[in-house]
């Protein structure tokens, strides 16, 4: 019977073989023996693979990482006694839903193999500048730019020296020189390697050149009696940095501070089945506590009825009535800074009916109004309790600016965000907002020194956000 020699096979099938038997942890042999066992047993040949995952019509990893919404790492294995530490660091990203491709130096296959990096990425590995299956189109650019983040581990003293220099002579050097990525370095190597000036050189220009590095650390050495700063960090540690990189801490400028904020129309009984309310949707007082809650504040929302999910990490009350929300307000104060988004009631049915107003022959109800407590007055004019900064908003159909002017000083608020709620700008119920942040610095202020500024046409997401940022610049100004 003939023999059959896998050496002999094209690239391509040699590859797939590869991946699927490291996937399925067999060795090649073993997993050929599989497949022709499978085929004779009826099962469907594996012909649909064969191009991936390294071949030409290979999705891009940018693509992939868009489309799975992952963050991806290109991981360059040097060759040192650390190499084995990078195994575990591929474990480490990919439980942090990192995607994972390795290119190993040659060096770094005397210590690992392609086998061992393949099974635990569950990619092909890359080795060689000059691999027909992935260079007919640059591959060398490709996987430095087709990632989020390039981590080298361990990087020897051979690598950094290349790095620092511009080398390009193998894969691993070229990734570096094309990359556009971040780059994240953890160094391993002898202490005296490390100690040595032209290391020490190398290290101070990579640093100048915006490269990270973690570690390395101090302690026992591979070589025996030998100890010093050079071993690699752990896994954990360069995973967590590379996470760092990928996924910077956002700035909370609001951390500490308490934020109040109220949202949506209110609900004035007639009677048990019947009330009084606005077209208010709410949206644009949610989208206010959302952007709070992301800049680091405590938020507390007090809305009327609306059909919106509450914001995360939101404490969220809801209420009905214009009664209600003040009396909610009152209780969660204090607050550092408070926005009065709700379309609140202005009256309210002074005999509301105990019982369904029915018809009658003597024809229709009289329906009594009273005002309803002014919410933002209220709050604006308390003596100790008094936010040091209180937000009102204008919903005007005319006269804009002049009405919410006159607003500020009624009211005694510091800021009032006004907008033009006119049927024609769809603002009521819709998404997008115009408005204009009148602004007045102390309440000895006249209404023509009020200073407007007109913002365009925004989402009410981006209305919230860009209201949240002067609210943080201020509160920093003051602080
Ligand atoms: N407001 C409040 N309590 C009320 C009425 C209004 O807290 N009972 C607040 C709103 O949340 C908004 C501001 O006051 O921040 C202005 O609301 P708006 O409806 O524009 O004005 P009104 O005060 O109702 O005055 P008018 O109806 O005359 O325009």
């Amino acid at each position: 019977m003939a023999s059959l020699t896998i050496r002999k096979l094209d690239d391509a099938i040699k590859s797939y073989l590869r991946l699927r038997s490291a996937k399925n942890g067999r060795s090649v042999e073993e997993e050929v023996r599989v497949i022709l066992r499978d085929y004779c047993e009826g099962s469907p040949a594996p012909t649909a693979s064969l191009t991936s995952p390294s071949a030409p019509t290979e999705r891009p990893a940018v693509e992939r990482a868009n489309t799975a919404g992952q963050a991806s790492v290109t991981l360059i294995i040097g060759g040192g006694i650390a190499a084995f530490k990078s195994m575990e660091l591929i474990r480490r990203l990919k439980e942090r839903h990192i995607d994972v491709r390795c290119v190993l130096t040659k060096a770094a296959q005397q210590f690992v193999t392609p086998l061992s990096a393949s099974a635990l990425s569950h990619e092909r590995v890359y080795t060689d500048l000059f691999d027909p299956g992935s260079e007919f189109d640059a591959g060398h650019i490709r996987l430095a730019r087709e990632c989020d983040l390039i981590v080298v581990a361990p990087a020897t003293a051979d690598l950094m020296a290349k790095m620092a220099q511009g080398h390009a002579d193998d894969l691993a050097s070229a990734i570096l020189l094309a990359a556009d990525r971040p780059i994240l370095l953890a160094p391993a190597m002898n202490p005296l390697m490390w100690n040595n000036a032209a290391t020490r050189r190398n290290v101070l220009q990579l640093r100048r050149d915006g490269i990270h590095m973690i570690g390395p650390s101090a302690g026992e050495m591979a070589e025996s009696n030998e100890a010093g700063i050079g071993r690699m960090s752990e896994a954990i540690e360069i995973a967590a940095a590379a996470v760092g990189i990928l996924r910077p801490p956002r700035p909370r400028p609001l951390a500490g501070k308490r934020v109040l904020i109220t949202a949506g129309p209110t609900h004035e009984a007639i009677d048990p089945v019947r009330y009084i309310a606005n077209r208010s949707s709410g949206k644009q007082g949610f989208a206010i506590a959302a952007a709070a809650q992301a800049a680091g504040a405590d938020v507390t929302l007090v809305s009327g009825p609306v059909e919106l999910r509450d914001p995360a990490g939101v404490n969220v009350i809801r209420v009905e009535s214009a009664r209600d929300m003040l009396h909610r307000v009152e209780a969660a104060l204090p607050a550092d800074i408070a926005i009065f988004a709700a379309a609140v009631a202005d009256w309210r049915v002074a005999n509301e009916g105990e019982q369904k107003l029915k018809k009658t022959a003597a024809g229709m109800p009289p329906l009594q109004l009273v005002e309803n407590p002014d919410i933002l007055a209220t709050i604006s004019k308390l003596k100790d309790k008094r936010p040091p900064l209180v937000i009102g908003f204008a919903a005007e159909t005319e006269n804009l600016i002049d009405n919410a002017k006159a607003k500020i000083a009624r009211k005694g608020c510091d800021w009032i965000v006004a907008n033009d709620v006119s049927p024609a700008t769809g603002v009521m119920g819709g998404d997008r907002n115009t408005v204009h942040l009148l602004t007045r610095d102390g309440k000895d202020i006249s209404v023509d020194d009020i200073k407007v500024d007109s913002w365009p046409v925004m989402t009410k997401e981006q209305v919230a956000t860009e209201l949240v940022a002067k609210i943080a610049k201020t509160v920093e100004k003051n602080s």
